[in-house]
């Protein structure tokens, strides 16, 4: 089966299953918003979950929730206002619009790093058809900016916009934050909704005009950035894409080879530009590879220093296999102390901090800036699997903490007291703080297949032997196996099998 086929075949389970599906689908579709189903809104709270925990449980940094709204002059210090832009061109005979440099690169004509004059030059010269009508003749190339805009308050009220980006609500809490807890390093991170009006979304649930980021900000003292904790996971190791690698690809020709890196290797080759992108870098490697995304399918390419922003000290971006090739997942991204000097400036407020030793800095920061529905999409496109000879329907091979739900409970049939035993257990494992699938209708076959279909790792089925001895049977999705347990042990097989603490 083509890549092209595993994702037709994906889409069609999200769509027949209600894991994702356009929104307002009623009316005609809007390109780049879409509605999570419950199995959807389930698999996205789990891989919120497993960020939570690795990126601020396990070291007690701090997790915020800041406004979707931010007025004009926030977007003005953060640079979105002046630069946050893509080019667009029209096709002069059906009206579409284009995102220039997508349209130029699936034509094989790379124009990173060009100006608006160069690409309206090669847009000009080069044979390409709209992707819509099929003709040629495109517009001239505009930038247009990426943010929605909004009013705050009646009538005109005051200008503001939809957060591109849930960073700046970090930036802008830091100072309270600071006063609060009143150290260095100060790790903030939040989990929440973007929004970014991208010019012609084409490619279904991976480029989106509403979406969800869990980013982290890691406000340090520069001259003193050894992170507490490090030495737990300096041997874990970070699929890179080394500048050396890509530039030797470039020459040869070939695809770049991934260097499995540890994190102390990161440090000791100063590949990693600190201790703190060190330090994120391997825990995001550890997230991805828990999130099932196989060996040699992901790599964090180095960007070089032209492909970055002129105050970035350093970024890596996770890179993910699918079928629309490799898509980036994530940015992570040594941001100096660029923000933070900059709402200063533009808000007149002093947001430099006084440290125990008298000094008076600006904190730089690292920030591992990760989306949801990309990944989702890769985790999705790399657990799918084909019919087999255990298997006669598709299904997903999810991590099982990535399982929709923690357990799915069937009654073998609906009577003979069957159904209330079962829905007695399932009550009894809610208790147990287990998210649990019901399922009543249909043959016990059938809902087998269903909950394979949407990657649930675990089925209880109740039968006329529970009624006596109160044991249930426990079906593995992958080998179909079943064991047979007492009710009271199902939750700690559970939670010992998914790795729920
Ligand atoms: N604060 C830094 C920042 O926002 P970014 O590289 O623009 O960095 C980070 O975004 C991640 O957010 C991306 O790697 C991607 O996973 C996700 N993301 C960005 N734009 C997206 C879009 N239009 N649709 C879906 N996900 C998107």
């Amino acid at each position: 089966m083509t890549s092209t086929e595993v994702r037709e075949k994906i889409i069609q389970i999200a769509l027949r299953r209600g894991i994702f599906f356009p929104a307002a689908e009623i009316y005609s579709p809007v390109g780049g918003i879409y509605d999570l189903g419950p199995v959807g809104r389930a698999l996205k709270h789990k891989i919120i979950q497993l960020w939570r925990s690795i990126f601020i449980e396990r070291y007690g940094f701090l997790e915020i929730e800041t406004s979707l709204i931010l007025p004009e002059p926030v977007l003005k210090a953060s640079g979105h206002i002046d630069h946050f832009s893509d080019p667009v061109t029209t096709c002069k005979l059906c009206g579409n619009k284009f995102r220039a440099d997508h349209l130029l690169q699936e034509n094989n004509v790379n124009v990173e790093g060009k100006t608006i004059d160069e690409i309206n030059q090669i847009l000009k010269v080069a044979d390409i058809k709209c992707p819509t009508c099929g003709k040629k003749g495109f517009s001239d190339v505009e930038f247009f900016n990426l943010m929605f805009k909004t009013n705050i308050g009646p009538v005109e009220g005051t200008r503001g916009y939809l957060r591109p980006e849930t960073a700046q609500g970090i930036y802008l809490a830091f100072p309270r934050l600071f006063r609060v807890y009143g150290k260095l390093p100060l790790a903030i991170g939040q989990a929440g909704k973007s929004f970014r009006n991208e010019i012609s979304p084409r490619q279904g649930f991976v480029r989106l005009r509403e979406f969800t980021q869990m980013e982290l900000e890691y406000f340090f003292d520069p001259s003193n950035p050894s992170v507490k904790g490090l030495e737990k996971i300096l041997d874990k190791t970070v699929p890179v894409l080394t500048r050396e690698s890509q530039e030797n690809a470039r020459k040869s020709g070939t695809e770049p080879e991934i260097s499995y890196l540890t994190v102390r290797e990161l440090i000791d080759r100063k590949i990693a530009p600190n201790e703190p992108m060190a330090f994120f870098l391997g825990l995001a490697s550890e997230f991805y590879s828990r999130c099932g995304i196989p060996k040699g399918k992901i790599r964090f390419r180095h960007l070089f220093m032209d492909e970055v922003p002129h105050y970035s000290g350093g970024n890596f971006d996770p890179e993910v296999e699918t079928s629309y090739g490799h898509i980036e997942v994530a940015g992570i991204a040594y941001r100096t102390d660029y923000d933070l000097k900059s709402h200063s400036h533009l808000s007149g407020k002093d947001l430099s901090v006084t440290l125990p030793d008298g000094r008076k800095i600006i904190p730089h920061v690292v920030e591992p800036s990760l989306g949801v529905e990309r990944l989702m999409w890769a985790i999705l496109e790399h657990s799918y699997r084909e019919k087999d000879e255990i298997h006669d329907w598709e299904w997903f091979d999810l991590p099982p903490e990535l399982s929709p739900y923690d357990v799915a409970v069937f009654p073998l049939m609906k009577k003979d007291g069957l159904a209330e035993k079962a829905q007695a257990i399932a009550d009894g494992l809610r208790d147990k703080g287990l998210s649990v699938l019901y399922d009543e209708s249909g043959s016990i076959g059938k809902r087998y297949a269903r909950a394979d279909e949407i990657g649930m790792k675990w089925a209880v089925t109740i039968d006329y032997d529970t009624l006596k001895d109160n044991t249930v049977t426990v079906r593995d999705r992958n080998t179909a196996k079943q064991v047979r347990i007492k009710i009271d042990e199902i939750a700690n097989f559970i939670k010992k099998n998914a790795g729920i603490n």
